[in-house]
């Protein structure tokens, strides 16, 4: 079956509880005849965050968790405790973190598996880096990362995979609309082989410098089952403008 449209925003390391009125007033322009909308703002505002947006279609997800469920891990947070927190969803893999903090595919599969133990949506982020694109290795290297980073226990659960070339992520460059269809076909055939049918029905977010004035496009873009916004999510004019265009 068709994949469900997912726009979701990624909030990073951004906001404070003044920013609550933010999610509230994206919450407040969603209406019935939205697509699925969901808000991942900083763990410690989780739980705030879910209550204030109990009773409206906007769903809270996390943006990194634990590959353990709980333990002697100083400053980490697990799945079970996001989900505990009211999140619906979580974030792994973003690049940020594949970068920053050397996550492998091993290890996102593994933090995956713990998504999965505490009832979390994954949603799973692959893309190459702006020197792979040039080398001509971008879809090697994506669909590598899809098959490494999705273990086969996913196969009948919920998850999303979020397409976000590096090069693209915050830097108001974005993949011409040929190149993010030949990238998420190239996904969706990566799926189809892993998951069979159920491979089918996985949305495919476009991720990087989606904004109001481009959304339009990728949304409609081939394959391309909604966005992951990181900017542009952090104002609710700019994130309806996105969630109107799906
Ligand atoms: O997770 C979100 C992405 O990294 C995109 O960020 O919309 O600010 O380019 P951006």
């Amino acid at each position: 079956s068709a994949p469900v449209p997912l726009i979701a925003g990624n909030w990073k390391m951004h906001g404070l509880a003044a920013s609550l009125d933010e999610a509230r007033a994206i919450a407040a322009g969603c209406t019935a005849a939205s697509p699925r909308v969901a808000i991942c703002p900083p763990s410690v505002l989780i739980h705030r965050m879910a209550q204030a947006l109990a009773d409206t279609k906007v769903q809270v997800g996390g943006q990194d968790a634990h590959f353990d469920d709980f333990g002697a891990f100083t400053g980490d947070v697990s799945a079970e405790m996001l989900a505990d927190a009211g999140a619906r969803l979580v974030i792994l893999g973003h690049s940020e973190r594949r970068t920053g903090y050397r996550e492998t595919d091993a290890l996102v599969a593994k933090k995956v598996l713990a998504a999965l133990r505490a009832g979390l949506e994954p949603i799973v982020c692959v893309g190459e880096t702006l020197d792979e694109r040039k080398a001509g290795r971008a879809l090697e290297v994506v669909t590598g990362q899809v098959r490494g980073s999705l273990p086969a226990e996913l196969a009948g659960k919920a998850f999303a995979v979020a397409y976000e070339p590096v090069w693209a992520i915050g830097t108001g460059l974005t993949p011409t609309t040929p190149e993010i269809e030949e990238m998420h076909r190239a996904i969706r055939a990566t799926l189809n082989e892993m998951f069979g049918a159920h491979g089918a029905g996985v949305p495919i977010l476009y991720g990087g410098s989606v904004k109001p004035n481009n959304a339009a496009e990728i949304l409609k873009a081939d394959e391309v089952g909604g966005a992951l916004v990181g900017g542009a999510s952090l104002k609710a004019s700019d994130f309806l403008a996105i969630v109107q265009a799906a």
